[in-house]
């Protein structure tokens, strides 16, 4: 009755943690920025519904959108245009259509770990094999080249990266950003590149894959640039063979993506204001997070670069899941780590997409605990 395909894919384990949260809890589990959109996007938005539009568009997208992500791109790859740009219902959308429209079964995708839910189950739907890298404290949570060499098989087909993380917030140096592209020219892979954390970065730009190389796909999203996770519209680039490929997936996935959506989007292209404001508020929550956990025995804290997630790493003989669920139990929603792959286990994941005041209260529940264990031994 069901595919085998439906039987094999699993839902995230996140969202199981926030459902059986008591009521009131501090949540420090948001995967999305706690800003409504730029008020010039809302109302270009209702504007837009309005005034008729309301049907059907290009399935690749507006013309004009299209021109304008392009040119926002032109100073990493001054040959980009239009027919590189292809406008997605999400940033999950241009995965999934990414996906379906590169990997062929039996290929082997390099995936990270802990990474982003979405790129093994991904790869198993469209019948590859989604091969773990690691990314660790040690290392700050950056690729081990040595290990990405090690993994390679003349299977390989692509590797998955995202910088800056979710869930580590590690955001790549140039210096990685290189090495990785020798990597994957090297072996003849096709890099896709999922970058829905740009803009939201601290101590310095992150550094696109766009144009590093004829086989580089970049994912990103509005969701989070300007705060629209519920208006589901994002977008990608592709060189152009492989923007042609991946078109008909996307075509076949979901027709055309929504058109209010993209007038208003087309407006916050138009100031990167608000953008810069999130950012503001959200490095002063970084620091805070970071200055409060380092007072957490048996906690420790690689100071997460960009997006809105710290990844500490806790020491005691616990399962990720025991702890998240200990601190659900004292009205704190928090992600056990291993949500995002095996490497993840020892670590939660806090977003600081919540009020300094709860931050600082949920980290505070987070230090009596780890007190508590500590004292017990464990
Ligand atoms: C790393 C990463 N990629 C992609 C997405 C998908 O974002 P959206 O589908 O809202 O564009 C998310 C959302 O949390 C994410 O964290």
């Amino acid at each position: 009755m069901v595919a085998q395909r439906t039987r094999e894919v699993e839902i995230s384990g996140i969202r199981k943690m926030f459902e059986s949260a008591p009521p009131d809890s501090i949540n420090l589990g948001l995967g999305e920025p706690d800003f409504d959109p730029p008020a010039a996007v809302v109302e270009a938005f209702c504007r837009a519904v309005r005034g008729g539009q309301n049907h059907y568009g290009p399935s690749a997208g507006l013309p004009a959108l299209r021109d304008r992500i392009a040119e926002r791109y032109v100073d990493r790859e001054p040959g980009t245009g239009r027919e590189n740009v292809i406008v997605t219902g999400s940033g999950s959308e241009g995965l999934m259509a990414t996906a379906l429209a590169l990997y062929d079964p039996g290929d082997e995708v390099l995936v990270p770990n802990p990474g982003f839910v979405l790129y093994g189950p991904h790869a198993r739907l469209a019948g590859a094999v989604p091969v773990p890298y690691s990314l660790s404290a040690s290392d700050g949570y950056l690729p081990d080249l040595a290990e990405l060499e090690r993994l390679v098989t003349p299977r390989t087909s692509t590797i998955v990266v995202n910088s800056p993380s979710n869930p580590t917030g590690a955001v790549f140096p140039k210096s990685v950003v290189d090495r990785i592209v020798a990597f994957a020219d090297r072996h003849e892979l096709t890099i896709v590149s999922d970058e829905v954390y740009e803009p939201i970065v601290y101590d310095g730009p992150a550094t696109s894959f766009w144009g590093r190389s004829d086989r580089a796909i970049v994912v990103n999203s509005f969701s989070k640039m300007l705060a629209t996770t519920g208006w589901r519209i994002g977008y990608l680039l592709a060189p152009r063979p492989l923007a042609v490929e991946i078109f008909k997936m996307h075509y076949h996935i979901m027709a055309c993506p929504s058109t209010p959506a993209q007038a208003a989007v087309l407006v916050g292209l138009e100031s990167d204001a608000a953008t810069k404001r999130m950012v503001r508020e959200f490095r002063a929550r970084r620091d805070l997070v970071a200055r409060l956990l380092a007072k957490v025995p048996g906690v420790s804290l690689v100071r997460p670069g960009g997006a809105f997630y710290a990844f500490p790493r806790f020491s005691w003989e616990r399962s990720s899941q025991d702890v998240a669920g200990a601190l659900l139990g004292r009205g704190v929603i928090t992600t056990p780590g291993d949500a995002f792959g095996s490497l993840g286990a020892s670590h939660l994941r806090l977003s600081f997409a919540a009020s300094r005041r709860n931050l600082r209260r949920g980290i505070s529940i987070l230090a009596e605990y780890a007190r508590e264990v500590e004292g017990a031994g464990a």
